[in-house]
């Protein structure tokens, strides 16, 4: 007797039952009328009376296991049940999210494909220069204030050519001109650095395009035609440009050139603060002490160079008011460009 109270207790911990149907099967046969733990109880009546307590004692704790066994099973069944019949396999299923192109990432290819089409290659350069390509080879005097720790980060100061984040992608013109000779017809994408307080208008990451181009006799007319060419591809064939004086080190004469608002069509709206033209980049005649540093023949050779802001441009085009959007992305910011197309 106590073998086969032994053996029943293994069989129940290794009992397993995948329905209701067979947990009530396995009742019936454990503990039904004719089951194995009632027959044992029959048998408990003939055992030797001084046996009695301790088979009495092993029995209960035998049926009391195999009812609760049978009670837990039971309740698994169920859910399983419950669960298997609430699916409802004609749901759609979730929806899998298509991520979309990020507008600057839209603008930034734009403007590539433009110069493209106009037979410019793509240049780049790295993000982490040394003082001789961002300041030195362009003309920066000793002691121009760009090169001061309020716009530049640098990453190892106090060497005579120190490393620092690139603060525009004019570096890239000089790295092509050391490495090419003329005629040289490039455009430059890349991320600049600068040590500025985030606010709408300013980010201490953003994206430009330069421009270079270097051939004999290009003219301030080239540059304008260019320039015109590409604002109008851009923003639109009816739009007009406008250039003002300026200076940069690296350019003789220079100029910033305005487009047409293309909200208000020039009448005037708070887009273009009332005047009709918005800024969108800075441009110029190559200098000659800029051809030369590079090696390139500055009485041979001339050319122009061009450089924008594209979160700028991108603002411009899609009328987006604040430089923040850009950076934070917000979903709903976002996908109000995911059926933009590049041109
Ligand atoms: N590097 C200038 C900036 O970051 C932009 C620029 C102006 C680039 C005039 C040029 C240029 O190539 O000719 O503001």
């Amino acid at each position: 007797m106590k073998e086969q109270i032994e053996k029943i207790m293994a069989e129940l911990s290794e009992l397993k039952c995948q329905t209701e149907k067979e947990v009530e099967e396995a009742r019936v046969r454990f503990l039904g009328k004719k089951g194995e733990i009632t027959a044992l109880f029959d048998e408990f009546r003939s055992v030797a009376p001084d046996m009695k307590r301790e088979f009495g004692q092993r029995l209960n704790v035998l049926k009391k296991e195999a009812q609760a066994r049978i009670e837990a099973l039971k309740a698994a069944a169920q859910t399983s049940s419950t669960a298997a019949q609430s699916e409802d396999v004609t749901m759609p299923g979730d929806p899998l999210d298509l991520g979309s192109r990020h507008p600057v990432s839209i603008a930034r290819q734009e403007i590539i494909n433009i110069f493209r089409k106009f037979g410019y290659d793509v240049a780049e350069g790295p993000e982490i220069e040394d003082d001789y390509h961002v300041f030195e080879a362009l003309n920066f005097p000793p002691n121009h204030p760009a090169r001061d720790m309020q716009d530049t980060f640098f990453v190892s100061a106090g060497h005579p050519n120190p490393l620092l984040l690139r603060t525009h992608t004019s570096s890239v013109q000089v790295r092509t001109m050391e490495k090419m000779t003329p005629p040289i017809r490039v455009i430059c994408p890349g991320r600049v650095f600068r040590n500025e307080a985030i606010s709408a208008r300013a980010h201490c990451i953003f994206h430009q395009v330069e421009g270079l181009y270097i051939d004999e006799n290009v003219t301030f007319a080239d540059l304008k035609q260019a320039i015109l060419l590409f604002a109008r591809e851009m923003f639109g064939a009816d739009t007009q440009i406008r250039m003002r004086p300026s200076y940069f080190p690296f350019t003789e004469p220079s100029a910033e050139v305005d487009v047409s608002c293309n909200i208000c069509h020039g009448k005037g709206c708070n887009i273009c603060k009332g005047t009709g033209w918005l800024e969108i980049l800075g441009c110029g005649m190559v200098d000659p002490n800029v051809l030369e540093a590079s090696g390139i023949d500055s009485k041979k050779y001339s050319g122009f160079a061009f450089g924008m802001g594209v979160e700028r441009i991108a603002m411009l085009k899609w009328q987006v008011n604040d430089l923040r959007h850009y950076f934070e992305n917000d979903l709903r910011f976002l996908r109000e460009f995911s059926t933009c197309v590049e041109v």
